[in-house]
């Protein structure tokens, strides 16, 4: 049986602790589905086409791997992308309370579901999107942090 795995989250924008994961789940499963929820009670930086566009460029060189925008219940999203498994990235033992409680409702909500979890490489353990932009619009180097292409938006946007 072919597996989908769906690897959901705002990625406002995409850094290259998300590239590393997707890359590893490449390996790992038949089809991998980024689905860049439009978050909008986060009021993102940039727009969900923007974050598909910029997603897409990162991530052009892996053959399975799509990149697709959705603002409804993951739950059901994933149902519709005929996924078995959601991925999630688990950085930090912070990280694993709301993770657990994200696992339980997309179970409940769709028990065809299965929420797997990957660790990070350790280099990528302290990133996160809006760290990244706090370091870029303070005028710091977030060159190993984010592909170049992401670079050039986040200081685009930052001016
Ligand atoms: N490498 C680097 N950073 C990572 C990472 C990784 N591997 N994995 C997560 N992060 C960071 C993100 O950059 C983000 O940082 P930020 O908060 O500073 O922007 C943070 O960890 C958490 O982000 P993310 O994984 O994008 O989760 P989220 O909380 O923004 O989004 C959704 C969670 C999208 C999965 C959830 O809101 C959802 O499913 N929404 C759809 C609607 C729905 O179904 N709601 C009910 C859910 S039960």
């Amino acid at each position: 049986m072919k597996i989908t795995a769906i690897y959901p989250g705002s990625f406002d924008p995409i850094t290259n602790g998300h590239a590393d994961l997707i890359q590893r789940a490449a390996a790992l499963y038949d089809r991998v589905i980024v689905a860049i929820a439009a978050s909008s009670r986060k009021s993102p930086l940039f727009s969900l086409d923007e974050r598909v566009a910029l997603a897409e460029q990162v991530l052009s060189g892996m053959g399975n791997v799509e990149v697709r925008g959705f603002d409804t219940l993951l739950a059901d999203y994933a149902r519709e992308c005929d996924a078995q498994v959601v991925l999630r990235g688990l950085r930090a033992v912070s990280d694993f309370e709301y993770e657990f409680q994200l696992a339980g409702m997309n179970k409940r909500l769709n028990p065809d579901l299965e929420t797997i979890f990957l660790t990070p490489a350790e280099e990528y353990t302290y990133i996160s999107s809006s760290l990244v932009k706090e370091v870029a619009s303070l005028g710091g180097d977030i060159s190993g942090f984010v592909h170049t292409k992401v670079r050039a938006a986040l200081s685009d946007r930052l001016g």
